[in-house]
């Protein structure tokens, strides 16, 4: 087994530590000037040179050469030990395994011997903000008096978990995230002595994943370099999760021709084909997340193939920043929310529903030049029932006050049994409640859930509802009604079960 790049790579020298000049700076000068610390505190993002510059100085306090300038000169026999990890005086503690009383107890014990080899004890400790209350108390006893031969280097990615008390006995550096062109320019570097192929773009997105952290994009080129195949933006973006599939510009392309039934196919063709539900849900929400840089002038920002970056300039025009960003939302909600129940496919279809059914009307409301067309559920609505008799008065009297149906809505579909869940998210649809005479009107979004709940048995079962609760006998008629009106203020979901039946879907069973 080949070693890990990371492990390879770690900079022997003061001058290969990248975008920690600043620390690096302090810390030779004090070597020159042999003036070294006896306790410092490293704190930083994983993977940004702590344990390399502790492991450094550990070399450099030890160092045979003469010259303190050329310190470490990894030539000398400590420096040789150091870097084959056989140096006693360099000792390395893990405090997140190591976070006792007892432990420091038997490391402060430990710290009254001299030094072995060197002239300085150097004590690692990695994670210090790993150690118990009772353990920095009694390391705090340490760096109050710490012998002349010891240094400490505690090392932590959690600065704020350390007492003061410790904070104000060491001498304190902060590790930067490294930036990107930076990390690119080292795995370039790499690549080159490694005989990696690897384009440009597809070490910038390996950067641009690490956060900073170089230890991270060295692992992830490690990886990817492992497939054997020349490194493509297309192949990393594909191991890395974050490739614009076709699928994705289908769904998008289907909520731009407000085509839901399109892009719900969309969907479960990719789920058939064995796509992963999660990293579908991810790539739309990268890819909105692309068009929302792009609006905002960062295209730069935006890491994908020419291609799809060509799409996104596209869309990025096409859909307005209010659109992009529920998009955005809708989407980033949906991939959290995918945790696998009765229907893992359910989270997206609904959130490809909501996207669909919403952006329209952010059109209406924001008065936008451009109006789009929507035909899929009609703005116009038929919020009128049928007259059926001849001389008929404004509004008849209704026999039962509606806003007491109202009130009664959610605990009647919650009398429903599971089995008949249809039902439930079909009546958690309705939008609109009203009694005119002897009849409940019931206002759906739109004539496919009108056309759903009308069926004879369903219907039956809500005069059941109504007559077994109520004591009247109502007829039930279901009618298209966009209008906010009269909402039912319990349905939570405001028409998104209902627009996802209306798009096809259909509740086979429910949580509670
Ligand atoms: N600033 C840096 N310059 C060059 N390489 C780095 C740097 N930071 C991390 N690395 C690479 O990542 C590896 C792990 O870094 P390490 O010092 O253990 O990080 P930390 O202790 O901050 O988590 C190193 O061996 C090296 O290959
Ligand atoms: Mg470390
Ligand atoms: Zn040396």
């Amino acid at each position: 087994m080949t070693q890990a790049l990371y492990r390879k790579y770690r900079p022997k020298q003061w001058d290969t530590v990248i975008g920690q000049d600043h620390v690096i700076q302090t810390l030779t000068n004090s070597i020159k000037a042999d003036r070294v610390g006896h306790a410092y505190l490293f704190a930083g993002p994983r993977g940004t040179g702590k344990t390399t510059v502790a492991r450094l100085l550990a070399k450099a306090v030890n160092c045979l050469n003469e010259d303190p300038t050329k310190r470490p000169c990894n030539e000398c026999d400590h420096c040789k030990a150091v870097n084959e990890n056989r140096f006693m005086d360099m000792i390395e503690i893990d405090a997140a395994s190591n976070n006792g009383v007892d432990d420091v107890r038997d490391l402060r014990e430990k710290i009254n011997f001299s030094p072995s080899q060197g002239k300085y004890k150097v004590y690692v400790i990695d994670e210090v903000h790993m150690l118990s209350g009772g353990a920095f108390n009694a390391l705090l006893k340490t760096l109050e008096e710490p012998p002349p031969h010891a240094i400490f280097v505690l090392a932590t990615t959690e600065i704020h978990k350390i007492p003061a008390t410790v904070l104000s006995r060491c001498q304190r550096h902060e590790f930067r995230r490294v930036p990107i062109d930076e990390i690119v320019k080292n795995l370039k570097e790499i690549a080159a002595t490694e005989n990696i192929q690897a384009d440009e773009e597809a070490l910038t997105l390996i950067a641009r994943q690490s956060a900073g952290g170089i230890r991270d994009a060295q692992s992830l080129l490690d990886q990817l370099s492992s497939t054997g195949t020349k490194i493509t933006l297309a192949l990393a973006q594909q191991v890395l999760g974050t490739a614009t599939s076709q699928t994705v510009l289908d769904v998008i392309n289907s909520v731009l021709d407000h085509q839901p039934a399109r892009g719900l196919e969309t969907i479960h063709k990719a789920l058939d084909s064995g796509a992963d539900l999660r990293s579908l849900a991810r790539q739309l929400v990268e890819y909105t997340r692309g068009l929302m840089l792009i609006q905002m002038g960062n295209a730069e920002q935006v890491e994908a193939t020419r291609e799809v970056k060509t799409q996104m300039e596209a869309h990025g025009k096409a859909f307005t920043s209010t659109d992009v960003l529920r998009m955005m939302k809708i989407f980033n909600n949906a991939a959290v929310d995918l945790r696998g129940g009765w229907q893992p496919s359910l989270s997206l279809e609904l959130a490809l529903a909501e996207v669909i059914d919403a952006p329209a009307e952010s059109h209406q409301v924001a008065a936008t030049p451009q109006p789009k067309p929507k035909p899929v559920s009609a703005p116009v609505a038929e919020s009128k029932p049928e007259v059926k008799s001849e001389p008929q008065p404004v509004v008849e009297t209704p026999a039962i006050n509606s806003n007491d149906i109202v009130k009664a809505w959610k605990p009647l579909i919650a009398t429903l049994p599971k089995t008949n869940a249809t039902l439930s998210g079909l009546m958690n649809s309705v939008r609109n409640i009203d009694v005119q005479g002897k009849t409940l009107i019931l206002g759906m979004a739109s004539d496919v859930l009108v056309e759903k709940l009308n069926k004879p048995d369903q219907i039956e079962t809500i005069q059941r509802l109504i007559k077994d609760h109520f004591h009247v006998d109502l007829s039930v008629r279901c009618v298209v009604n966009n209008a906010k009106g009269k909402l039912p203020t319990h349905v939570s979901q405001d028409g998104m079960v209902a627009a996802a039946i209306q798009h096809g879907g259909e509740i086979v069973d429910m949580d509670e």
